[in-house]
Order: C-alpha cells, then sequence, then structure tokens
C-alpha cells in the first residue's frame, strides 16, 4: 500500500510517502519566520503552508518517483495544534481526495508520534511510550496500535516548551532544545542542583524548574559562556532525570520491559543516553525513532494511516481539525 502522509500541526509542512511500510521519501519545510518572536506565530504559520503545501507534495512525490495516481490512501494530522495550521493540511487533503478519488484518514498528532518509534521496526506491544515534545508531555500505555491508555500528563509546561522558555531566558533562539543541548554538551551538569518536580503517580510538572532557572539567573547574571554552559547542562539533567523517573516507573509498576521516547525532545542525546544506560541495568528494552523522525515529520502520519487503511478505515469528509484533539477520541 502506497501513502501520502501530511503534517500541518504547528510550523512544519512535513510530507513523506511510504510504500508497505517502507519510507521512500520525505520533505520537511521548517518556518523560519517565527524565530524572530521567540516562539510560534500562529497566522504566519497557516499563511506559510498555504504557501509551502502544494511545492512540499510534488517533491515528496518527485522523489518517491510516484505520480499521485499511484498512492492508495492519504493520511493527515486533524489535531492536536494549531487550528490555522491543521485546517490548511486537512483541507488541503480533501480535496485531493475528493478529486482523485483516493481515501484519507484523519490522524492524532499524538499517534503519529507513536508510530514514529515502528517506522521501518515491528510492532510489539504492551508498550510503555512516552511523547515528549513543544506541546506534549504524556505517558501512555499502548495495548495495541489503536488502544491508548493515558497514564499521565504535564500539569503545566511540556518538556520541548520548558527546553524553549529556559532557551529564551538564557539569550537562544526558538526553538530552544537543540540550543540547549548544544550549549551543554561542555558545561558541567551537576554545576547547580535545580529541582526535579515531586509529582505524585505519573504526572509531570516543569514550571517550577523553568522558575528556578529564571530566580537563579536574577542572583546570578552569567558572566561568562562557562556559566551558560553549566547552566544549560545542569537545566537539561534536571528535565531527564523527571522524565526518566516517570517512565522507568510506569514500566515497573505495569510489569512492561518495553519503553519507547518520542517527540522532538527524544531527539536529545543526553535523554537518550541516560535512559540506555538505565534500560541496560533494570534490563528494559528502550528505543527511540531514528533522528530525522523525532520532531514532526509526515512519514509517522503515514505509517499510522496505512495502519488504518489498510484495515479498511478511512474518515468523512466532514472531519473537523480539532485544536486539542484527544488520543482514542
Ligand atoms: O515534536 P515536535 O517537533 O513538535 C511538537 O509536536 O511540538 O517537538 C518540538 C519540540 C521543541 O520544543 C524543541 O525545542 C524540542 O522539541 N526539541 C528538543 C530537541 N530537538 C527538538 N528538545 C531537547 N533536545 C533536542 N535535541
Ligand atoms: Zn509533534
Amino acid at each position: 500500500m502506497i501513502v501520502l502522509g501530511i503534517d500541518t500541526s504547528c510550523d512544519d509542512t512535513s510530507m513523506s510517502i511510504i510504500k508497505d511500510r517502507k519510507v521512500l521519501s520525505t520533505n520537511i519545510f521548517s518556518q523560519i519566520v517565527h524565530s524572530k518572536y521567540g516562539g510560534v506565530v500562529p497566522e504566519l504559520a497557516s499563511r506559510d503552508h498555504i504557501k509551502n503545501i502544494v511545492p512540499v507534495m510534488r517533491k515528496t512525490l518527485d522523489d518517491a518517483k510516484m505520480e499521485l495516481k499511484q498512492l492508495d490512501g492519504i493520511g493527515v494530522t486533524y489535531g492536536p495544534g494549531l487550528v490555522g495550521s491543521l485546517l490548511i493540511g486537512l483541507c488541503f487533503t480533501k480535496s485531493l481526495s475528493y478529486s482523485r478519488r483516493i481515501p484519507f484518514i484523519g490522524i492524532n498528532h499524538i499517534e503519529g508520534h507513536v508510530f514514529s518509534l515502528f517506522i521501518e521496526k515491528e510492532i510489539e506491544t504492551p508498550f510503555i511510550v512516552l511523547i515528549v515534545s513543544g506541546g506534549h508531555t504524556e505517558l501512555i500505555l499502548i495495548k495495541e496500535p489503536g488502544s491508548y491508555e493515558i497514564l499521565g500528563s504535564t500539569l503545566d509546561d511540556a518538556a520541548g516548551e520548558a527546553f524553549d522558555k529556559v532557551a529564551g531566558l538564557l539569550g537562544l533562539p526558538y526553538p530552544g532544545g537543540p540550543e540547549i543541548e548544544e550549549l551543554s554538551k561542555t558545561g558541567n551538569r551537576d554545576a547547580i542542583n535545580f529541582p526535579r518536580a515531586n509529582v505524585p503517580g505519573y504526572d509531570f510538572s516543569f514550571s517550577g524548574l523553568k522558575t528556578a532557572v529564571l530566580y537563579y539567573l536574577k542572583d546570578h547574571r552569567p558572566q561568562t559562556i562557562d556559566h551558560r554552559q553549566d547552566i544549560a547542562a545542569s537545566f537539561q539533567e534536571a528535565v531527564c532525570d523527571s522524565l526518566i523517573e516517570k517512565v522507568v516507573k510506569a514500566s515497573e509498576d505495569k510489569e512492561i520491559p518495553r519503553i519507547g521516547i518520542a517527540g522532538g525532545v527524544s531527539a536529545n542525546e543526553r535523554l537518550r543516553e541516560k535512559l540506555k544506560e538505565i534500560g541496560e541495568k533494570k534490563e528494559i528494552d528502550v528505543s527511540f525513532p531514528e533522528k530525522e523522525f523525532c520532531t514532526d515529520n509526515g512519514a509517522m502520519i503515514a505509517l499510522c494511516a496505512s495502519y488504518y487503511l489498510e484495515r479498511g478505515i478511512s474518515s468523512p469528509y466532514d472531519l473537523k481539525a480539532e485544536s486539542q484533539a484527544r488520543l482514542g477520541c
């Protein structure tokens, strides 16, 4: 089955074509217009998607040496995300589907991130998955594809949002995660003991940590680059510890020795390294998507869509964009 996957949930216009679960082509147009504002400006994001959606589709088809008529299905993110951005991808997909008589299915963006763990890999369930992105921090028990139990989520900021905000405090551009990771490489992660939130159960909280960095900066204006590196590395370590504690707890409590971490923050090398170490010690199998499929991409949407389309499940034309779409709804 040949499937085109489209994601326009935030500021990237992402598309991919997969054939029988193999990725043939993948393209992402990342909007740079937002970096000077320190975050995504929704209206600008929608306008850029309109400009980019046709060229990105043409390139994705060309790279895969495919024509539209060869597609067996299209998957598109219908939520959660910025509603204006979602609408561009969804309306575009519906027009394409209707005019070319190709079935389409609306995909939940979080479920898409779950499927990024299965790109060119076998699906093994049950499975504990942590989605850590700019908008979400969700700990999920995957009973089987399509059957999910949310174990916990963030009570305030998402993990990626915390990276972006602390990067802003350190004068680094958006998105902040890769910038903090880079700065941390030469920093001392034990230099400052930032707090790890003590939240019961499987929930997370990052606003206290963010405030701790803010107050630390007020009290000690970093004079040198070394000092900023130490702050970045100590902050990154605190986020990694908080994430790892809950995901390992869920794996142990539920007696499921399989953990996956996906979403933009899962590209973080320190998080990957720490989790691998703990996985080896506790005999838990740990997996991550390939780096290119950690952040938003079309391949995860195409793979998730092909899973449903292969089972004869598609969406009606009155499917709406849902900025707050929840998993399993
Ligand atoms: O999954 P994603 O592309 O978009 C959303 O669905 O939100 O995640 C983007 C988020 C941003 O907050 C970005 O700062 C963070 O992922 N991120 C990282 C890294 N790469 C991206 N955070 C930490 N370390 C990274 N290497
Ligand atoms: Zn995402």
